[in-house]
């Protein structure tokens, strides 16, 4: 039985103002589609064989937002553990990993970000079908994406040989969250490597052997948590005390770059990160002119840029490789290659509190 784990705790500072600190990109409906993101990352799982009902892990400020987009989801009545602070995504999996525990000692977790995009579930479906039988043979499987730009923001993983019986999942020889542009460079251009997803599948039990052996002090601070957990209606509520002690680190850094048990299944499915305004600009439907234009916009002689608009008509004249996002009280007007850096923005507004 595969666990489906959403990690929903991520603040999405760098969509702003349309994510908001109250508000997160994962509770919007970032492409016009219907769906909220999360939403939509527990619709695509539906069609898979043996699921168990979601874990899903938010932070506790986000808990109305959480329980109402997942109410009548199509998995079942979730669990919902509430972090009283965020202590990144480590944690979270080791939480969600013990509360799988407590329903089978074999549970394989299929862990997902709240905020990506998926094309193509079917073939997403497929690849989880090869590294839920990964997982089950004790491997931590993870999903490559075949890079199409230097980017500074994903890990990289590069691909060794096949597992036995598999071909088409691959031993990861390396894994590197985040390099610097001149490593992330010399990567892409080598041909082997791929973007980790950050969705991965593993079984709990691997995953909490992998936090002892190297974030032990991470482990301890969230049985502690676990233990001292209170239920209150849909929610599981993790002890203050002990969760706020514990370090705050990613999957990425505290087991995957340290475990030599990795392997990726190559996942060609249309996948796309929401991360920045420039990935929204990749993953829409663009004019012929390069613009991807959402609500009531007008772009004249404007070439390449992304154009939101929620409350108010925007107009552009001549404008072109820019970020322009409209809400009923903020405007960014960013320029494409700068758009990493809107996370300042909203740094200088706390700042300012
Ligand atoms: N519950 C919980 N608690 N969820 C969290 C927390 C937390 O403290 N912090 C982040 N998340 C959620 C986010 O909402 C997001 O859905 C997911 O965990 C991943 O966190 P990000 O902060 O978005 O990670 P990233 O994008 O920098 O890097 C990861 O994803 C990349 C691909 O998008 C890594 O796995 C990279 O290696 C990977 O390339
Ligand atoms: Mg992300």
């Amino acid at each position: 039985v595969v666990h489906p784990v959403i990690l929903c705790g991520g603040v999405g500072s760098r969509l702003w103002p349309l994510s908001r600190e109250h508000y997160p990109k994962q509770f919007l409906d970032v492409g016009n589609s219907g769906r909220t993101l999360v939403q939509q990352t527990l619709e695509r799982l539906q069609g898979l064989p043996s699921l168990a009902a979601p874990v899903v892990v938010a932070n506790e400020a986000h808990r109305f937002l959480v329980a109402e987009q997942l109410r009548g989801n199509p998995l079942g009545q979730a669990r919902i553990l509430l972090e009283p602070v965020g202590r990144n995504t480590a944690p979270a999996l080791a939480v969600a990993a013990l509360a799988a525990l407590q329903q089978s000692d074999e549970a394989v977790l299929a862990a997902f970000p709240a905020d990506h995009l998926v094309a193509e579930p079917a073939a997403l479906r497929e690849a989880l079908g090869d590294a839920v039988e990964a997982a089950a043979k004790g491997w931590l499987a993870t999903f490559g994406i075949v890079p199409t730009r230097v980017e500074t923001g994903y890990g990289y993983l590069q691909a060794g040989p096949s597992l036995p019986g598999q071909d088409r999942v691959y031993r990861v020889e390396r894994f590197v969250e985040k390099p610097d542009a001149a490593t992330a460079e010399a990567y892409v251009a080598a041909g082997d490597h791929y973007w980790n997803s950050g969705m991965f599948v593993l079984r709990a039990s691997d995953y909490l052997a992998a936090l002892q052996a190297h974030a032990p002090e991470m482990l301890r601070c969230c049985e502690a948590a676990m233990a001292a957990a209170v239920a209150d209606l849909d929610f599981i509520r993790l002890d203050e005390t002990a969760f706020a002690d514990c370090p705050a680190d990613s999957i990425d850094y505290a087991v995957m770059e340290k475990t030599d048990a990795a392997v990726t299944v190559p996942l060609e499915a249309g996948w796309s990160d929401l991360g920045s305004w420039a990935a929204l600009l990749e993953a829409g439907t663009a004019d012929a002119e390069g613009n991807v234009l959402m609500g009531d916009v007008i772009a004249e002689q404007s070439s390449g840029n992304y154009i939101r608009a929620e409350s108010r008509l925007v107009a552009t004249v001549g404008l072109d490789n820019h970020v322009v996002v409209e809400t009923g009280d903020s405007v960014l007007v960013a320029s494409r290659e700068a758009v990493q850096s809107v996370k300042a923005v909203v740094q200088r507004l706390q700042a300012a509190r």
